[in-house]
């Protein structure tokens, strides 16, 4: 897809609904759309929508293996309300065996290359495993989670995955999302009653005191230009 191309989709979908998106991306790329879900709040309302109105879009989620309790009882429970089968992408058993060998199960905590390296194997490989193939990756992400994330766009090209990434919640703000998930009683990660914002894998995730940025719980060890897990890295 052209750069041309990918600016005239963001002027004509700049106004509309992400349900319109999503129907849009579900005709326009027929069995080749997925959306990869962390199973967060932005994620479940996409989940919401596909689910409601059955639209033809693949869900995915990465298990990496370290996720919180609460997360998998969220895979269930939404699958449940949802009659979907979100499908599950594993790490490669040898590659993760080799480095937790190499350098111990909690290597992340030691160097932001052990964390990247981590991440790259837990996430990263699955994620490109899940997207051969396909032409339309959705995501939750939302411009105001981040300064990185900022200048994100609706649509866009990803030259990591070779992928068109659409992004349907771009500019919601979290309290749109929080609204949509209370009023349409979607299934949510119950750590979130705990103080938790953004929900990752458990030793990499924090629960925050009021107030404090929604990031600032991930990987709270490091300094905060290195918070991105690499699936949204940009060349
Ligand atoms: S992360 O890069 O810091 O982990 P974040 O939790 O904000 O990302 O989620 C942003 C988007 O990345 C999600 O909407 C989802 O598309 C994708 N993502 C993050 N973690 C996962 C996961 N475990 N499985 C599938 N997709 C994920
Ligand atoms: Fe590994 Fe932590 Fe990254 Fe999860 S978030 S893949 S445990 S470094």
């Amino acid at each position: 897809m052209t750069p041309t191309e990918i600016a005239q989709l963001n002027l004509n979908f700049a106004d509309a609904t992400p349900e319109t998106i999503l129907s849009y991306c579900a005709q326009r790329f027929p069995g080749k759309v997925i959306l990869s879900s962390s199973m967060g709040n932005e994620d479940q309302m996409l989940t919401h929508l596909i689910g409601s109105a059955k639209i033809a879009i693949q869900i995915i989620t990465l298990d990496t293996g370290r996720l919180f309790a609460e997360t998998y009882s969220l895979i269930e429970r939404t699958n449940e309300r949802y009659g979907i089968s979100i499908r599950i992408m594993f790490p490669d058993a040898a590659q993760v065996e080799e480095m937790v060998n190499a350098k111990g199960v909690n290597l992340f905590y030691e160097s932001v290359g052990n964390r990247k390296l981590c991440c790259h194997i837990r996430k990263i490989a699955p994620l490109k495993r899940a997207l051969a193939g396909m032409d339309c990756w959705i995501t939750g992400l939302r411009r105001e989670q981040s300064e990185y994330r900022a200048d994100m766009q609706l649509f866009e090209w990803d030259d990591e995955y070779g992928i068109l990434k659409v992004n349907p919640l771009i500019n919601l703000k979290e309290a749109e999302v929080w609204s949509f998930i209370t009023e349409n009683h979607v299934p949510y990660n119950k750590l979130h009653d705990k103080n938790f914002k953004s929900i990752g894998c458990q030793p990499c995730t924090r629960a925050v005191t009021d107030g404090d940025d929604a990031r600032s719980g991930r990987w709270w060890w490091e300094d905060a230009n290195h918070k991105e897990c690499g699936l949204h890295e940009r060349q």
